[in-house]
């Protein structure tokens, strides 16, 4: 099959290369998806499981990419919930070979069924971004109605989905972002928009919830805006600042069943719009990867049309 392996760590993106691969067999409770369509997150190659195994042994040429939509082909030993010829969709694991691949091995739980109105390019857009903001809001934000909430990068993949749902939700949201990002987190469903270059965030005043996708001085000053019993939320590591009498709480993205339904309903009925940027066949993935134009939303490598 054709696939993208990376295996030089210091060299990103332009280490990527197009290679054929045998393709992979399906081990216990696994089925074998054909792609259809892939997600991809160029941090990906900063993090280590692209690069070892869950003891750390060295597991390159490690094949990138984790999230997809595409069809069960094949099922491992015991596997259940899932059958041969289903559309489905969600996250691959981070230490095994991912997506950007014509076929990929996969837990059977870690994916949902993708119904047969919702197009591959729109089902491979949705696992990591939704699944980080349905749980930085809802299982680990605890969020309410009528709470008052920093969507920091508001207008970025995580951010704009965190905004639809924290909206949905009944939160009041104060999105944030560069000047230029201002119409599109309005859009997406922001209250009030702080523009970070410009404005002053501490004029916001205290705030029950920051999902913090940014870290770093801004992250610090925003958590010093959360109110006694709130919640500072990052998905960038650990806050360097803690909130004073709040919650800090940061987490790396599962994938979850029930959660990926939950982002699809909402995506077919059209309350929820991911955030999708450059589409690429799988012969221009390198390319697409390696722009040196600048990167709006999240690039879909389309394998299979
Ligand atoms: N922990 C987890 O499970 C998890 C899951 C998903 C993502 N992540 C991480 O979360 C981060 C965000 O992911 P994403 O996919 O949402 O990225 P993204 O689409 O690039 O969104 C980030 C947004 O924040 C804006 N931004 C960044 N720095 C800013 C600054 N200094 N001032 C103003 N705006 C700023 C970006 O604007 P520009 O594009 O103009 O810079 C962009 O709009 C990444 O580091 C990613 O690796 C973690």
């Amino acid at each position: 099959m054709k696939a993208i392996v990376v295996d030089d760590q210091g060299a990103g993106t332009a280490g990527m290369t197009l290679v054929d691969r045998p393709e992979p067999q399906p081990a216990l409770n696994d089925v074998v998806v054909q792609v259809y369509a892939s997600g991809f997150v160029p941090d990906e190659l900063t993090w280590s499981p692209t690069w070892t195994d869950r003891i750390g042994r060295d597991r390159t040429p490690s094949i990138p990419g984790h999230e997809l939509a595409g069809v069960v082909t094949a099922k491992g030993y015991g596997t259940t919930g899932l059958e041969v010829g289903q559309r489905v969709f969600g996250l691959a694991d981070w230490y095994r070979d991912g997506t950007l691949a014509e076929y990929v091995a996969v837990e059977a739980r870690n994916l949902a069924l993708l119904p047969d109105d919702v197009d591959f390019t729109v089902g491979a857009s949705i696992p990591i971004s939704g699944l980080t903001a349905w749980q930085g809001l809802v299982t680990h934000g605890r969020l309410r109605a009528g709470e008052r909430v920093i969507v920091l990068g508001a207008a970025g993949a995580v951010g704009s989905i965190a905004t639809q749902l924290a909206r949905e939700f009944g939160a009041h949201i104060i999105g944030t972002g560069r000047g230029a990002h201002r119409q599109a987190a309005l859009e997406f469903g922001t209250h009030e928009f702080v523009d970070l270059d410009h404005d002053t965030l501490e004029n916001i005043g205290n705030v029950d919830l920051v999902f913090d996708v940014i870290g770093g001085e801004i992250g610090k000053r925003s958590a010093r805006l959360v109110r006694t019993g709130g919640r500072m939320i990052s998905i960038v590591g650990r806050s360097e600042e803690q909130p004073g009498e709040g919650t800090a709480i940061d987490f790396v993205v599962e994938a979850d069943r029930s959660q990926l339904s939950e982002l699809v309903e909402r995506v077919r009925d059209g309350r929820l719009q991911t955030n999708i940027g450059i589409v690429a066949p799988l012969a221009d993935a390198v390319a697409a990867f390696n722009s040196t134009e600048r990167r709006r939303g999240k690039t879909i490598i389309r394998i299979q049309s």
